[in-house]
């Protein structure tokens, strides 16, 4: 199969920051690769290059076989773009709006006006259609720009965050939208939070973090790599979360990831059933309630903090700090704690 996207070691740096240190992925045609990664990690830097809205310091990408630095136009001509940060025009009407681009792009009135009709459909947006999109909210104004980004059909598709801020039924309205156009041939390069959309969606996911690739493979593989089941409790008593972080490491086989928040403590196992009722045993031996406990396999959010040493979600600067007393984040706690939650930062590199 024939790759539509290809980017070949990638850098750029701003001043300090190496945004892209090094980025090689491939898109093989009619597939759709999940680009996942902390905030700051590279994502948007990675689809402003390949959208040739930025010139990289080294390395080459080619999008739809041409090559983004020797034929822009080109490549223009191929892609449809929907940015992190929607870009409608706001005294327009949102049918205005997709009616605007299809005439940029040359179609005829008629086209024009029927896809923008169709995709207002898609999107939920037909009630609203002829109010300024300046009226809108902002999952409107979202889905607005998704929209306007397929007015054309192009070959090769990018989305930045498509379903940040979107509430989850149009969340699902725009996961069938991207099914119905790769079922069509389209190729997809999409970025995102949302672990379990990247599961949906993406054929390929790759990881990035500080501006290169951590890890690559299918939501399976990956979870495979991060090896085995999860063991999940959740302590009745705030006070005892030390302690029984303290009962869990002696059955994990890589540390334990501690939510204070919710009382949550996780930790990948080896050995299912029996060793559940193990941990239940010796945790009622030490005198400690759990409101809840199971057995689940590993979720992409288990790969993610793994590699990066973060929840996807709430990883909300690129520092190595996860535990800033809001307790969401994977922390662990108690003495013993060095680098047990934290498999990921430093010990991934
Ligand atoms: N125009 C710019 N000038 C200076 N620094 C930049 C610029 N664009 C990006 N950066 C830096 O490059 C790094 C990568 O940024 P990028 O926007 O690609 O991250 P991201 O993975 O898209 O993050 P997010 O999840 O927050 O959208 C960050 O450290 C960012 O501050
Ligand atoms: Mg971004």
């Amino acid at each position: 199969m024939q790759d539509a996207i290809v980017a070949e070691g990638l850098v750029k740096t701003f001043g300090e920051v190496r945004a892209l240190d090094g980025v090689d992925l491939n898109v093989p045609t009619g597939t759709v690769l999940g680009l996942l990664g902390p905030n700051g990690a590279g994502k948007t830097t990675t689809v402003r290059v390949l959208t040739t809205l930025l010139t990289p310091d080294s390395g080459r990408a080619t999008v739809a076989g041409y090559d983004v630095l020797k034929h822009p136009d080109e490549v223009r001509r191929s892609i449809g773009l929907s940015g992190q940060f929607a870009a409608v025009d706001e005294y327009l009407t949102g049918r205005e709006n997709l009616q605007m681009v299809g005439e940029l792009y040359q179609m005829r009135g008629s086209a024009a006006k029927s896809r923008a009709q169709e995709l207002l459909e898609w999107f939920n947006l037909a009630e609203a259609a002829d109010r300024p999109a300046k009226t809108y909210s902002g999952g409107m104004r979202r889905r607005l720009d998704l929209a306007a980004a397929l007015v054309v059909r192009p070959p090769v598709m990018f989305m930045d965050e498509p379903t940040t801020g979107l509430d989850p039924r149009n969340r699902l309205a725009l996961w069938e939208v991207i099914q119905k156009l790769v079922a069509d041939g389209t190729t997809l390069l999409l970025t995102t939070q949302y672990l379990e959309e990247a599961d949906h969606l993406a054929h390929d996911i790759i990881v990035v973090d500080h501006g290169k690739v951590i890890a690559r493979g299918t939501a399976d593989q990956l979870k495979a790599q991060t090896g085995g089941e999860r063991v999940e409790v959740v302590v009745h008593d705030r006070e005892l979360i030390g302690t029984a972080t303290e009962v869990l490491r002696g059955f994990s086989r890589d540390g334990v990831s501690v939510d204070k928040h919710t009382r949550r403590l996780t930790i990948p196992v080896q050995g299912g059933a029996k060793l559940l009722a193990e941990v239940i045993r010796e945790l009622d031996a030490r005198g400690i309630e759990i409101d809840d406990i199971g057995l689940r396999r590993p979720t992409l959010d288990d790969v993610f903090i793994s590699l990066t040493g973060h929840h996807a979600e709430d990883a909300d600067d690129d520092g190595d700090e996860s535990g800033d007393g809001s307790g969401s984040a994977a922390e662990d706690t108690g003495s013993a704690a060095e680098g047990a939650a934290q498999t990921g930062k430093d010990d991934a590199r």
